[in-house]
């Protein structure tokens, strides 16, 4: 993966970065490596996310999917971290397995899943660290009811993965049901590279060990200067150019198969830094598509954003047939490819010329590999910038206030959050 932070300098880009706050934010890019690699060798919870490359039991993860080979699809029952890590692995390569994620509980979305989808074909993974979750849960026991009427003997095709408590393990263990362990010390939205994420890709026939390999490439390139280290450069100008001003981050990936990426980025960052009044805001686009929407609003708009580019050096591609009129010569002849790749570069420029930072990440194409370069790389680049924000990335707690006003609203137990609920201020124009 490479990083190119040209347009975030301030000789560029306003708000922009000049060359010496550069310099020395990279002196505190050091001192949090440091504390960073300090954390990792500890294991300490939530910098063991970094060291999940080597402690990922493959041969355990393909064990649990196999007695699963003969189905079809897969339900993925999760939201959050337990969500859409998988899901990016899912939406950027191809499967002949198809892979579905309820992870909303929309009931008439939900209903919809169930009533396209074959469950006597259908294999069922639940996941949750907690094991707490009411929207995983509810799911869960929606979907199982579903494979019961149709027949299907639900305690045969599902698995868990959850942690050593929690209601969905009480539930595993009634029914007999096989499990995989979620990992000690990694928030869900840190554990994609881990049974909470490769699950699903394995059971999909998804090369895990190539996602691996290519982790291990990231972890290899983390060093004490962000000059040196692309996921550190990336982290660390999102903080910077918060800042001076950019308090949004739009991510803009030029790939379809990239655009959940896009998501689980926007989650990572977001329950990670944003804490403690500070955190850049992510919002999600996809090119050539947004250019004809959003773009307007970055190029002209108040400069208040950041735009990061995100796109594979290689692609399968498609080429434009020649045509007979003559003004669309031009595209005759040429590829898809040629062009979203000349769409990303205009773009890209008009940014850059209309003083909008900007920041390229480029992968080598869409693949095992690369993909587990880009979310581990995205994973380091988070943790240097809580470092640099100095809020703790691995707690999440307005995600918990939630979980719990929801619970006490419907008779889970007694939480305070959920008497917050009747309190609201109410102003209601009809
Ligand atoms: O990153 C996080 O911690 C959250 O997004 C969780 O993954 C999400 O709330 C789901 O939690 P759980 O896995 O406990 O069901």
């Amino acid at each position: 993966m490479q990083v190119d932070i040209g347009n975030a300098l301030a000789e560029v880009a306003t708000p922009g970065i000049p060359r010496e706050a550069l310099d020395r934010l990279d002196d505190r890019v050091a001192a949090a490596h440091e504390r960073i690699e300090e954390g990792r060798a500890n294991d300490e919870h939530g910098y063991a996310t970094l060291n999940q490359p080597a402690n990922v039991d493959v041969d355990a993860i393909q064990a649990a999917v196999e007695p699963f080979a003969d189905c079809e699809n897969l339900i993925n029952v999760g939201i959050g971290g337990s969500a859409l890590g998988a899901a990016t692995i899912s939406a950027a390569l191809d499967s002949d397995v198809e892979a579905y994620y309820l992870d909303n509980v929309d009931p008439k979305w939900v209903a919809d899943h169930l009533e396209s989808i074959d469950l006597s074909k259908t294999a069922l993974n639940v996941v949750s660290k907690s094991g707490m979750t009411a929207e995983t849960l509810s799911n869960f026991l929606v979907v199982r009811e579903a494979m019961e009427d149709a027949d299907v003997d639900w305690t045969e095709r599902t698995w868990v993965t959850t942690g050593p408590e929690g209601n969905l393990r009480d539930l595993a263990e009634k029914h007999d049901l096989p499990s995989l362990p979620v990992p000690d010390g990694v928030p869900g939205r840190f554990s994609v590279l881990s049974t909470v994420g490769l699950a699903a890709a394995a059971f999909q026939g998804h090369d895990i060990e190539a996602i691996l390999d290519g982790a291990r490439d990231a972890a290899d390139a983390l060093g004490p200067s962000l000059f040196d280290s692309p996921a550190y450069a990336y982290g660390a100008v999102n903080y910077a150019l918060d800042q001076r001003g950019a308090g949004i981050n739009v991510q803009l990936p030029y790939a379809e198969s990239l655009e959940t990426y896009a998501e689980w980025y926007s989650q990572l960052w977001a329950e990670s830094v944003g804490k403690d009044g500070v955190g850049q805001t992510p919002v999600r686009a996809l090119g050539a598509t947004d250019q004809h929407s959003q773009l307007q609003l970055y190029r002209a708009g108040p400069h208040d954003k950041m735009v990061t580019f995100i796109r594979p050096q290689e692609r399968a591609d498609t080429t434009i047939p020649e045509t007979e009129l003559e003004g669309l010569s031009y595209l005759g002849g040429s590829t898809l490819g040629e062009l979203i790749d000349a769409e990303f570069e205009a773009t890209e420029a008009s940014l850059a010329n209309a003083g909008v930072p900007n920041v390229r990440v480029e992968i080598d194409r869409v693949d095992e590999r690369a993909i587990g370069e880009l979310l581990y790389s995205m994973e380091a680049a988070t943790i240097l910038a809580g470092e640099l924000y100095t809020v703790d990335a691995f707690v999440q707690p307005a995600v918990e206030w939630g979980k719990k006003a929801t619970r006490g609203l419907l008779g889970g137990g007694d939480f305070e959050e959920a008497d917050e609920v009747a309190e609201k201020t109410e102003l209601t124009i009809e």
